[in-house]
């Protein structure tokens, strides 16, 4: 379990968050301020009105409702001013800090989205922040008012009586104590619902994504079942919550009768040498009972307070321990595409074996090098290299002579068009998919839509380019949505072409017609392309076979075939994929 340093310290740096604006900060701080002052106003009117207000003439009578009607607007306004002031506070923080995660979010080494699914992120940034801010500000703030108030109404009480007030203060160290303890507990009991929260709302996600498998296989009673598990779980959790919260007002109140039962005796005892007029000891008594809802709310305090920061701490952990990937200083307008591989190896576990193994390899610019290999061989691996989606775990590649690290990422990634086995596409319209991060250029989308054989497709759609794909673009057929992809990597017009299985979707008609498209891609362009069909690499310039990560044979179709080995045998088979079975 996560155990950070020092309570004050965590809420110091969790406040920090929350210092702008000043304006709001200035105003909701003079509200306070009014506020409390007010508190001690009422019992302090009482005095007067009890001691004078039933002798005649003593002062008039209209200054009564006037005083009290203006002293509760006053309080009002101050109350509703400070409200608005600290829903300005919360959300500038809130916002700040969101916009801080959500660029981690960007920036994060590709770990991160294997350690975190989408919900649990989507739970940090959208649910836990939100919660986190507004209870943390609240409560913060609600402290401040409450120990103002107290300190208003406490020195009020000292004025009227010293001796009396010393009972009072005694209160004071006992409740604190108990918010120390129950707020121990609290922390854990909130970190697992945390994971708890996370759990539920990934039961959920997955449920959605998997609608089709689970109504197929049945397993709707075997989800219900886990999620109802994972609901008990948070009920559970979330009565234990309860019970530390609500131990405390009962507690805190205990004292509180004590308190007054004393002070009550000790003002009957000191009265009888008649040291209190009867309005003074009302007013003291008054001002007393009044104590009781800041001491209350400051009791209570501890739950919302450790919630917040708990919460808070999570979306600051997001921002601050992800790491970030790493970025070299090398840039090119546009590499020419000479790509080496030394001695690469990439393991994606200690306990997994090597991906790839000690593979040498170079691909000289606008040579075009297919990889073939029984699946599970390496080979989408090995194309993932290339961008730095997956990290060498030795060895190096160099782009143009220089290693991929020294080169700057964004940079680096520019040199790179892809289309790969499984394609994702936003929520967007056509164009901005194919034109994917830049202000579409139409005419240009047509033309590579158009030659990734798109077509017909488009002549289909009632808003042309313009048309909204869905979800995932669950409104395209698998080959569509591949030949989508083809699309935006001509859009993308790189100097380096990855092709992992890029026809893999597509019924032999629609690849051959797509297949032209591609060839005319990989003009002046230096390519390494993944194909399942054996058929459609053989005018490759050169055709590397793999097998368990490590190179086996190397060389042009007709060298391949001469030499009659694994590719030879694969080959009349008719696709890489039968090595395995073979
Ligand atoms: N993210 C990953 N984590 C762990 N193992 C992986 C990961 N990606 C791929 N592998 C493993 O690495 C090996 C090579 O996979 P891959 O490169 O996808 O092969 P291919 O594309 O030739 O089918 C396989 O054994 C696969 O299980
Ligand atoms: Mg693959």
């Amino acid at each position: 379990m996560h155990r950070p340093p020092h309570f004050l310290q965590r809420l110091l740096t969790c406040i920090r968050l929350f210092q702008y604006p000043g304006y709001a900060w200035v105003t909701a701080v003079i509200c306070m301020v009014l506020v409390a002052l007010c508190e001690p106003m009422v019992p302090a009117l009482l005095q007067p009105l009890l001691d004078k207000g039933f002798q005649q003439n003593s002062f008039p009578i209209w200054l009564v409702p006037v005083a009290l009607i203006g002293l509760f607007g006053i309080r009002g306004m101050g109350m509703f001013v400070g409200h608005v002031a600290i829903a300005k506070i919360t959300q500038t923080g809130l916002l700040a800090l969101r916009m801080q995660m959500f660029n981690r979010l960007q920036d994060a080494a590709l770990p991160l989205f294997r350690q975190q699914n989408a919900s649990a992120i989507g739970n940090t940034l959208v649910f836990e922040v939100q919660v986190g801010a507004q209870t943390l500000v609240n409560s913060v703030i609600g402290t401040v008012r409450d120990s103002l108030t107290l300190i208003a109404l406490i020195g009020y009480l000292l004025y009227l009586n010293w001796k009396l007030s010393l009972i009072v203060a005694l209160l004071i160290p006992s409740v604190a104590w108990l918010m120390k303890v129950l707020s121990k507990r609290l922390y854990a009991l909130v970190r697992h619902s945390q994971q708890a929260t996370d759990q539920l709302s990934y039961a959920v996600e997955e449920t959605a994504l998997a609608h089709r498998e689970i109504r197929l296989h049945e397993a709707q009673g075997m989800q219900t079942q886990r999620f109802e598990g994972l609901g008990k779980a948070m009920s559970r959790l979330a009565i234990k919550t309860a019970v530390a919260n609500s131990g405390i007002t009962p507690l805190t109140q205990l004292f509180s009768a004590i308190a007054l039962s004393a002070v009550i005796s000790v003002a009957l005892l000191q009265s009888q040498d008649s040291h209190m007029s009867v309005g003074g000891f009302a007013a003291f008594v008054t001002g007393m009972l009044m104590l009781a809802n800041p001491i209350k709310h400051l009791s209570e305090v501890a739950g919302p307070m450790t919630r917040g920061i708990a919460a808070l701490e999570r979306a600051l952990e997001l921002v601050h321990a992800t790491p970030v990937e790493s970025s070299g200083q090398h840039r090119s307008e546009r590499a020419s595409g000479h790509l080496q591989l030394q001695q690469v190896s990439v393991r994606y576990q200690a306990d997994l074996p090597f991906a790839l193994d000690s593979i040498d390899l170079e691909i000289h610019p606008g040579e075009t090098v297919a990889l073939v290999g029984s699946s599970g061989s390496g080979k989408t691996s090995l194309a993932n290299l290339l961008p730095r989606f997956v990290d060498l775990t030795s060895g190096e590649i160099l782009l143009d002579g220089v290693s991929l690290p020294h080169w700057d990422l964004r940079n680096l990634r520019r040199q790179f068009a892809m289309v790969s086995q499984t394609v994702v596409v936003l929520n967007d319209s056509l164009a901005a998919n194919v034109a994917l991060g830049q202000i579409p250029d139409r005419d240009k989308v047509v033309e590579c839509l158009l030659a990734a054989n798109l077509g017909d497709y488009l002549q289909t759609l009632p808003q042309h380019i313009d048309t909204l794909v869905g979800h995932n673009a669950s409104t395209l057929s698998g080959g569509q949505r591949q030949r989508l992809a083809i699309a935006r990597a001509m859009y993308k017009d790189a100097p380096i072409l990855i092709l992992d299985e890029a026809t893999s979707a597509l019924d032999n008609e629609s690849e051959r017609m797509v297949q032209d498209a591609l060839q005319t891609l990989q003009m002046g362009r230096t390519t390494l392309v993944i194909a399942h069909r054996l058929s459609t690499i053989e005018s490759a310039d050169r055709i590397v076979v793999m097998d368990s990560g490590k190179i086996i044979e190397v060389g042009n179709h007709s060298a391949l075939m001469q030499r009659n080995g694994v590719y030879a045998s694969m080959f009349r088979l008719g696709s890489s994929g039968h090595l395995s079975h073979a």
